[in-house]
């Protein structure tokens, strides 16, 4: 009898990842011949960011470790650019693309030309439209449950400020699924609390210099916010800089809510500055490479191999500090 392998066995909780089973692969889902190395593909959609950082650091010493060649390209925040470096993975006949797709809908058309191809692609920490389907047209996504970090973050700031609030909330990339899903998972939390209001939302783009231009606006427009939320740490940090040039006092008044855990966010937190990160984990590579190998040996393959995430608050701050990234 085939004992599954433990990453893909239903069910099972492991260290960094749980699994979420999925129903049949289709017949015309690209296949992948066991090889002793492969030439995978990463696209990257930008590299502007700590976490960004982190996850390409991971794909590519996990490449290095195991020998195998990586096509790497960095479509420097650009949707059309990172077409085009799909496209171009595909004419250099890489094995396998590990695409991080930068937003939902413009994505599609790459994930559909390397399935055309007959290269399978992993799908990774974001994304694309759902009329593109693991399985079908793409073996897998790999990443966290960014509705569930929405949640998370409402539900530590509702017992924070007691179910009152005033909230201003700083979007990450428009049409990006991160973006989409964080401000799902929130607001359908803080909707339930009558006493808590999200008075304006709008894009930072995940940047930090844009976070704080917005927020600087933001403010201006409701100077009685009690609360900003951000979708990521860098834009909390931005928000932080804002509210400490309008002559506030961040973590005292206006609790600062985010989602990530990089190092200067946590360390936000241990200066009293932010109330809470919910942990994205961007340490993605080993995983990705694990389920290469794993579908290349004819394994099945989950739809979604998802993150096991933490949440950083002043309870644990200071001891995630020096892991974090
Ligand atoms: O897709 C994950 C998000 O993208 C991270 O939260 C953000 O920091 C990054 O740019």
């Amino acid at each position: 009898m085939k004992i599954p392998h433990p990453l893909f066995h239903c069910a099972s909780a492991l260290a960094f990842a749980t699994v979420i089973c999925s129903s049949a692969v289709a017949d015309d889902l690209p296949k992948l011949k066991e090889k002793k190395t492969y030439k995978v593909g990463f696209s990257q959609t930008e590299s502007n960011n700590p976490w960004r950082l982190a996850e390409t650091e991971s794909v590519k010493s996990e490449a290095a470790k195991r020998g195998w060649q990586l096509v790497y390209t960095d479509a420097a925040g650009s949707a059309a650019k990172q077409v085009s470096d799909v496209n171009s993975m595909i004419a250099q006949q890489v094995d396998v693309i590990l695409l991080a797709p930068r937003e939902e809908k413009p994505l599609v058309p790459a994930v559909m030309a390397a399935k055309k191809a007959g290269i399978p692609v992993i799908l990774l920490d974001r994304r694309v439209d759902p009329v593109a389907k693991p399985g079908r047209d793409y073996l897998t996504f790999i990443g966290s449950d960014f509705v569930e970090e929405g949640k998370r973050a409402a539900d530590w700031l509702i017992k924070a400020s007691n179910g009152k609030a005033t909230i201003i909330e700083l979007e990450g990339t428009t049409g990006s699924s991160p973006a989409n899903d964080r401000k799902k998972g929130f607001d359908d939390e803080i909707k339930k609390n009558p006493d808590m209001k999200i008075v304006a939302s709008q894009s930072g783009d995940f940047a930090r210099d844009k976070g704080r231009q917005v927020a600087e606006t933001l403010l201006q427009a409701h100077p009685d916010a009690t609360v900003i939320y951000a979708h990521n740490d860098e834009m909390a940090l931005g928000a932080i800089a804002a509210l400490e040039a309008a002559g506030k006092k961040p973590g005292k008044d206006v609790i600062v809510v985010s989602i990530d855990g990089e190092k200067d966010g946590v360390q936000a937190i241990v200066d009293g500055k932010m109330g809470v990160s919910v942990e994205c984990n961007p340490r993605l590579g080993t995983k990705a490479f694990e389920v290469i190998e794993a579908y290349a040996k004819g394994e099945k393959i989950p739809e979604w191999v998802k993150s096991d995430d933490h949440l950083f608050d002043d309870s644990n701050a200071k001891e995630n500090l020096t892991t974090a990234y």
